[in-house]
């Protein structure tokens, strides 16, 4: 039977919800406001043009649809016109990676790629890692001697750049640069970024830009055992121009630094607030290591790190009935997704027990996030270290968050032990 085509239902309400989403107050506790934007309907009229969708059946329809749903690509980012969060430089830089690359461009660059964190690589990587914990689970001893200590400032915001900065060979002095300036460049990224925070991210992305064009350069004179000089030389076999060898390279660089630092650094201190908001479930892991894998796979799925991912529609469609134009912008609330009560029995409750793990929260279909294995590969690891060296750890206070909509940022992450 077919459905009738609609036109989207503009919300009063939906305006005030999306303000409220973007406060820290809204942050500290967004999935109210989710139940409500879902009570109004699968697809819901963003009040700034476009439509937000909330039920995990049609994000991962959309996400998986790549003929009539595409990746916000450069060409559809030249068509909204100057002065958007669309043009401005460091979205415009972000336009040239892979996952804003959409048909054989997005299959090339994937394919460069490799399988980024295939078995072997995790396994160079399984001993890096566990020393960069354990270094960092002694400086959080120091601190717990003292009463109480930041998780999220001493470890969860280190471990992710430590890692990378580790893989890519890059010296640990500039972690903290590396950091500070992937923060800003989310900004490009939000919802609605103010004029000066897009200013701040165009500064950021000068310096990114900077900094690894002159690791593709360096690479390209002293090839070694990293993974930039792997793609140097994936793609000298596969692009007959140096140049655009080495582009190619350089845009792999910086996305994989930008999907990787502030997103993991959530992962890992929600992992540990919500075990901790459970302490019966965090007493249950120091005795049942093995369920470590379950714990984060259902820490991902309660609050993941990137609540929205977004698509434009190719040429006119619908989605559940709704029109969409072409050129819309189709917001996929993965964070509301997964916890849609069509497709979790009480999905607001936090269990290591949940039959039905999968998720969204690394996305779906041929974007489906490439750093996951290495993002789950850190917090098993972290939590087990946690689990074994402070088994009496206690939430000290409630965290703070920033405000934002897309990417999850704790500002802390108190603990103690008691
Ligand atoms: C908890 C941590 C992480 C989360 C929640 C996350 C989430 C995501 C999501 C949702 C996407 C798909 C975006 C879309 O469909 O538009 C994605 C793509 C991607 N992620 Fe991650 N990510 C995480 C960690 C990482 C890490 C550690 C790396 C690299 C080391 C990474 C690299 C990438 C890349 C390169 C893509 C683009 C893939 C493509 O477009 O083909 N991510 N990630």
């Amino acid at each position: 039977m077919e459905t009738a085509i609609t036109s989207p239902v503009a919300h009063r309400q939906a305006a005030p919800l999306f303000s409220r989403l973007r406060t820290a107050a809204g942050q500290a506790d967004p999935f109210p406001i989710y139940r409500q934007l879902r009570a109004m309907g699968e697809v819901v009229a963003a009040p700034w043009g476009g439509h937000v969708v909330t039920s995990y059946d049609l994000c991962d329809r959309v996400l998986r649809n790549r003929q009539d749903f595409l990746e916000p690509d450069s060409g559809w980012r030249a068509r909204q016109g100057e002065a958007t969060r669309w043009t401005a430089a460091s979205s415009r830089e972000i336009g040239r990676t892979l996952p804003a690359l959409n048909g054989e461009k997005h299959t090339r660059a994937r394919r460069s790629a490799g399988g980024m964190f295939d078995r072997s690589t995790l396994e160079t990587l399984l001993g890096p890692v566990s020393s960069i914990t354990e270094r960092l689970l002694d400086k959080l001893a120091e601190r717990l001697a003292g009463g109480e200590a930041d998780l999220h400032a001493v470890v969860s915001e280190e471990l992710p750049v430590a890692t990378i900065g580790h893989w890519f060979r890059l010296p640990p002095a500039d972690f903290a640069l590396l950091r500070d300036l992937t923060h800003k460049m989310a900004f490009p990224q939000e919802l609605l970024p103010s004029a000066s925070q897009l200013a701040e991210a165009d500064e950021a992305v000068m310096m990114l830009q900077v900094y690894f064009r002159e690791l593709v350069a360096d690479r390209r004179r002293q090839p070694g055992d990293d993974p930039v000089s792997h793609w140097l030389a994936t793609w000298d076999r596969i692009e007959p121009s140096r140049e655009a060898a080495d582009e190619n390279a350089y845009d792999l660089a910086l996305i994989v630094l930008l999907g990787a630092l502030e997103t993991t650094a959530a992962l890992l201190s929600q992992l540990v607030l919500r075990l901790l908001e459970h302490p019966d479930q965090w007493d249950w892991l120091t005795h049942h290591p093995e369920d470590v894998p379950g714990a984060v796979e259902e820490a991902l799925r309660y609050d993941p790190a990137i609540h929205v991912a977004t698509r434009v529609a190719r040429a006119d469609t619908e989605i559940a009935g709704v029109a969409v134009r072409a050129d819309d912008l189709v917001h996929l609330m993965v964070a509301a997704a997964n916890r849609d009560p069509g497709r979790y029995d009480d999905p607001d409750t936090f269990t290591l027990h949940r039959q039905m793990p999968a998720h969204l929260s690394f996305g779906s279909g041929i974007h489906y996030c490439l750093g996951a294995p290495l993002a789950r590969f850190e917090a098993q690891t972290l939590l087990r270290g946690l689990l074994q060296r402070f088994p009496r750890l206690t939430l000290a206070r409630r965290p703070q968050w920033h405000p934002r909509v897309v990417f999850r940022r704790p500002r802390n992450l108190h603990v103690a032990l008691f």
